[in-house]
């Protein structure tokens, strides 16, 4: 098979755009997307300060290669959660993020480690609270919104980008459709904007490209990056409703970005309007970040007794 755009061979094939590049195009095409994603739905503009999220995952690691290439003010986040349990997970994550930021000059990034900010790691505060009992994962997802937004805001960034790609981003949707969980519904979205009580502005320039995209531009621009899931992912629901809607892609190339790109001119419409309505939000007594019962936010509660 041919490039689409030049004589070499092509080395990836998308069935869904049907589009076939080259080692050479498909790199262009990818970061072009990403840039039209950004443009297209207002995420940040060029003199706008970035804070990425990174994992050392592929996405995450490709986004800030991507936002770094195209010219933003673009800083990297990592979060070391201490999760060892022999596979040394978090320290070998760290290391992958450390590496890319080696290789260039403009990747500069700040590390906040849990276990020495907050006294313990993620396995340590999931044993001891009953939130995290057989799932870390939810106590994970707590830790990481709370110092994402604390370094955003603090750091004086305009927006904190994460490394979502669509089929992240559709398994989310299709469970939270599963049970018409109207209310995630309506907040999930590309861009979410900052509010006035202090939480940051979030953005997904990756919600439109799939995993399988995400892999190849790794692998052709030479991004190294854990392979690894995250050891508490095992058996996860949301990897089982990506198992489901591969079938359904591989069936019928497209239906991913389809279901998406429906959900959010549903969106658009208003079509969650009443879902949407804000809830009341109150600053947490101790940390100042915006919760949703008074005193102190579930963040918070989590160290009470440490
Ligand atoms: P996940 O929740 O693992 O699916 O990751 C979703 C996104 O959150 C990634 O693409 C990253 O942008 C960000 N992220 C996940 N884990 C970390 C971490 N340990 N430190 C910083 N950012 C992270
Ligand atoms: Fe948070 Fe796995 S990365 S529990
Ligand atoms: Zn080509
Ligand atoms: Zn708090």
């Amino acid at each position: 098979m041919k490039c689409r755009k030049c004589d070499r061979p092509a080395v990836f094939n998308m069935r869904q755009h049907k589009l076939a590049l080259c080692e050479v195009h498909y790199p262009e095409w990818f970061v072009a997307q990403a840039e039209r994603a950004i443009e297209k739905y207002h995420m940040f503009g060029p003199d706008e300060r970035v804070l990425v999220a990174v994992s050392g995952g592929k996405d995450s690691l490709a986004l800030w290669d991507v936002l770094l290439k195209l010219g933003y003010r673009a800083d990297g986040l990592y979060i070391d959660l201490g999760i060892d349990d022999g596979t040394g997970y978090s320290a070998a994550s760290r290391e992958k993020v450390e590496q890319f930021a080696a290789r260039r000059t403009k990747a500069r990034f700040t590390v906040v480690d849990v276990k020495a900010e907050y006294g313990e790691t993620l396995p340590e505060v999931a044993r001891r609270v009953r939130r995290g009992r057989g799932k870390p994962c939810s106590v994970c997802g707590l830790i990481k919104r709370h110092v994402m937004n604390r370094v955003t805001r603090d750091g004086g960034y305009d927006a904190l980008a994460t490394g979502h790609n669509l089929d992240d981003e559709v398994a989310v949707l299709f469970g939270n459709v599963l049970h018409w969980q109207t209310g995630y519904i309506a907040r999930q979205a590309p861009v979410l904007p900052a509010s006035d009580e202090g939480l940051a502005r979030k953005v997904k320039p990756f919600c439109r490209l799939y995993e399988r995209e995400m892999a190849a531009y790794t692998l052709i621009t030479g991004i190294d990056y854990i392979y690894d899931e995250c050891p508490y992912a095992v058996g996860a629901t949301s990897l089982r409703h990506k198992g489901v809607l591969n079938r359904m892609e591989e069936e019928s190339p497209g239906t991913k970005l389809q279901f998406y790109l429906s959900f959010l001119r549903a969106r658009k419409a208003w079509f969650f309007c009443e879902q949407a309505e804000a809830v009341e939000l109150h600053p947490c007594t101790n940390c100042g970040q915006a919760t949703s019962v008074p005193g102190l936010c579930a963040f918070c509660r989590l160290w009470e007794r440490v």
